[in-house]
């Protein structure tokens, strides 16, 4: 029985050399210390022993389990210290290498475009002031003084909401331009205080609506910055300034702006602002069509109508209003040369920004 023993212990040691991996040295422990291993079957059979014979038998049974469970211990930490070794050598990190570029997310050019617009009007004192989008016909048309047949009132230019033919000659539509705000501002500013309505120094951004043939210079949505100042012995030297001005701060000192006859139902007396082309400097090119000069907005003095429909006396006060196209302002300054580019949402154009 003894030499029994030491053949169980050779063979379970010349077996543990061959084991290179965690997942075969358990398969060896089930084979050599399991339940069911010779050694096992050795204790089992203690009981059948003489009984002068047991004592030494079971002395050395326990010496070879002590011995195979040792080496099964150092066989163990031998193959995890080799595994680490393997990894540490084939999982280098290079330090050096450079990082991956995380994706990083930035602000449409028509923002960028409008926070400055903020900013530079914000310098002379006008704030923000946010008007809805969706709108009635009242306040888009009628209270800015559209005739009722006018014809941006067509069908075609705009956008009407579905659900509400039942409103009848006021149906809910989509904003065409930002100029509604000039009513809903003067009239929540009047109310305060009707006898006595305080100035008016706003400017209303915006996303816009009309129901057009897209091409690359007109599409169905877009934005507007709508400017309102209205108060006492306002001007339209006062317009001429301030849209000067915003002009160089713009697009730089030396820029020339240029003030032509037009015609607008909510203003009286109208007028559209060109800036100098600075593609072609004045010269005449295919952007300017040919004219040395680009149109950026409209403007005028805002109409007595419109000023007695925002709660203001057109006897007391006066006010001049613009209406700036920030996509057309963006176009103007990185060259854009299709207005399309800015509501496909395509980041080869927006990453340029
Ligand atoms: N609302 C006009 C448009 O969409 C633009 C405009 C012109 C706004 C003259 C104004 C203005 O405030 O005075 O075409």
């Amino acid at each position: 029985m003894l030499e029994r023993l030491a053949q169980i212990e050779q063979k379970a040691l010349a077996a543990l050399q061959f084991v290179q991996e965690e997942a075969t040295l358990e398969a060896w422990r089930v084979a050599h210390l399991g339940r069911s291993s010779p050694l096992m079957t050795v204790f089992d059979g203690l009981g059948a022993l003489p009984k002068e014979e047991r004592p030494a038998i079971g002395k050395r049974a326990n010496e070879v389990k002590k011995l195979l469970e040792t080496a099964l211990g150092e066989r163990s930490e031998t193959l995890r210290q080799a595994a680490l070794k393997r990894s540490l050598e084939q999982e280098q990190l290079d330090v050096t290498l450079p990082g991956r570029p995380f994706p990083l997310g930035r602000l449409h050019p028509t923002t960028q475009t409008l926070r400055e617009m903020f900013r530079v009007f914000g310098e002379m004192g006008f704030q923000v002031y946010r008007s809805r989008e969706v709108e009635t016909d009242e306040y888009n048309f009628q209270l800015l003084n559209f005739p009722p047949d006018h014809p941006a009132r067509d069908m075609q230019d705009t956008f009407f909401i579905k659900s509400d033919d039942e409103r009848g000659d006021n149906p809910l539509i989509l904003r065409t331009h930002t100029s509604p705000g000039q009513i809903r501002a003067m009239r929540e500013y009047s109310a305060a205080n009707p006898d006595n309505p305080p100035p008016v120094r706003i400017i209303l951004p915006g996303m816009c609506f009309r129901y057009e043939e897209v091409n690359a210079r007109k599409d169905i949505q877009f934005n507007q910055l709508e400017v309102l100042a209205v108060g006492r012995g306002i001007t339209f030297g006062d317009l001429k300034g301030t849209i000067a001005d915003f002009a160089r701060r713009m697009f730089g000192q030396n820029v020339r702006t240029r003030f032509r006859a037009s015609y607008f139902p909510f203003t009286e007396p109208s007028a559209e602002v060109d800036v100098e082309c600075f593609l072609c400097g004045g010269q005449g090119c295919p952007v300017c069509k040919g004219s040395g000069w680009l149109e950026i907005m409209g403007c005028g003095m805002v109409h007595p109508v419109v000023l007695r429909n925002g709660g203001y006396d057109p006897e007391k006060y006066s006010g001049f209003a613009a209406g700036i196209g920030p996509e057309r302002v963006t176009m103007l300054r990185h060259h854009i040369e299709d207005i399309r580019y800015f509501w496909v949402n395509d980041l080869r154009f927006l990453e340029q920004f």
